[in-house]
């Protein structure tokens, strides 16, 4: 089997149920439920015995020592993080905490484990880090894309510790051998986003009829990834990449927030007209983000090139299936915005959430 952190966020669910839909071997999902986790994303799943769920943390290393000698995964794929920009601004600790702190007790718990194995399944095995394109930092209008080999110049406190833990996973496999696998990705986008993020953000404030919130002069550029093309070049690393190397995994789309929120307000004006008028006509710039990054762009050749790994999602086809997905699930919208997703956590571990 294999081991997920953080399979209730946004990603790691998609990935749990693209894995589950597509394979037979059985999956362990590690989680806290912390606010991004939410176990309604997960509900497909109910009374599948392929998925196992365990509430806790990746600092509890006890846990992890146990979870591995009971279920013996022959990877490890660690999503779980804080990761909101934002948040990171407001409030750094957590970041460092889950980020730093969390992904070295997972490398220290994965290093016992790994060590204890016979040969064949040592070398089989595999310790997947998913991190970001944010800390390469922000580029220049005109610069080429991030490559693999780009210096990390993280800005914000959501990269900077997303970079320290890329160098702890680099490290853990220069030092001692744990055959490690890096990917790099941009922007995601798709089912189960929280509503934080820039895209959810900007299609249920539009659905409720709100403003919608453009950081500056709204010129900065993000490269989007539809989430189940994640999913997909995920997969194929776990499978094919080489231990100790990095890829970067992005859509070849590259849209100033201007160009997304337009796209949103044009899709929704198409499949929910409002009769107050364009949705567009709710848009306000509002006061930039601190040192908000201007532009992040992916070179996804080398996956490419090595893997044979393509997004399959435009953006324009991806926007459209994301803006459906949340037109269909008005009732995941409404218990994320109440805050009702949460008693789950409260049903099940009376006390023990955060
Ligand atoms: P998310 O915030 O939606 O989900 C994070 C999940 O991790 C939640 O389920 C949360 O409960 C869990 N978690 C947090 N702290 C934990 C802890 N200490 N122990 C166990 N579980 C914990 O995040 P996401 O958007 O799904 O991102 C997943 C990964 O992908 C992260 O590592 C993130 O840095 C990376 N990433 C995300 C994007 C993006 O656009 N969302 C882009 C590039 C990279
Ligand atoms: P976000 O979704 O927070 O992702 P990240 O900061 O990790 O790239 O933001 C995407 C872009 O959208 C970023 O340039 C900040 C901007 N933004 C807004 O303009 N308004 C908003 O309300 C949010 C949440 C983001």
């Amino acid at each position: 089997m294999i081991l997920v952190t953080g399979g209730a966020g946004f990603i790691g669910s998609n990935f749990v149920l693209d894995w589950l839909a597509s394979h037979d071997e059985p999956l362990l999902n590690l989680d806290a439920l912390t606010y991004a986790g939410n176990m309604e994303n997960l509900a497909a799943l109910d009374g599948d015995a392929r998925h196992v769920f365990v509430h806790g943390d990746i600092r509890d290393r006890a846990l992890l020592d146990r979870l591995l000698a009971e279920y013996r995964p022959r990877a490890l794929l660690h999503f779980a993080a804080e990761s909101h920009v934002d948040r990171s601004i407001h409030g750094p600790a957590a970041f460092i905490r889950t980020n730093v702190e969390g992904s070295f007790t997972l490398l220290e718990a994965a290093r016992g484990y790994w060590n204890g194995l016979d040969d064949g399944a040592k070398a089989a095995f595999r310790f997947h880090h998913v991190s970001t394109d944010e800390v390469y930092g922000s580029l220049a209008p005109d610069a080429p894309a991030f490559t693999e080999t780009h210096l990390y110049q993280p800005n914000s406190p959501y990269s900077a510790s997303k970079a320290a833990s890329d160098h702890l996973v680099r490290a853990w496999h220069h030092t001692y051998g744990l055959p490690v696998l890096t990917t790099n990705c941009s922007n995601n986008y798709g089912p189960f986003h929280f509503p934080e993020k820039l895209i959810p953000l900007m299609i249920v404030n539009a659905l409720a009829g709100k403003a919608l919130p453009i950081y500056g002069d709204g010129l900065n550029v993000r490269d989007w990834l539809y989430v189940k093309d994640h999913c997909s070049a995920i997969r194929l690393v776990l499978e094919r990449g080489q231990p100790g190397q990095t890829y970067n995994v992005g859509g070849w789309n590259e849209r100033t927030n201007r160009e997304i929120v337009e796209a949103i307000c044009a899709l929704l004006d198409e499949l929910r007209p409002d009769p107050a008028g364009p949705h567009r006509r709710l848009i306000q710039f509002v006061t930039d983000r601190p040192g908000h990054d201007r532009r992040y762009a992916i070179d996804a050749r080398k996956i490419e090139r090595e893997l044979g790994w393509r997004p399959a999602e435009s953006f324009e086809s991806g926007i459209r299936k994301t803006v459906q997905w949340y037109l269909q699930n008005d009732a995941w919208v409404q218990r994320v915005q109440s805050g009702s997703y949460r008693d789950w956590v409260a049903q099940h571990y009376t006390g023990s959430a955060r």
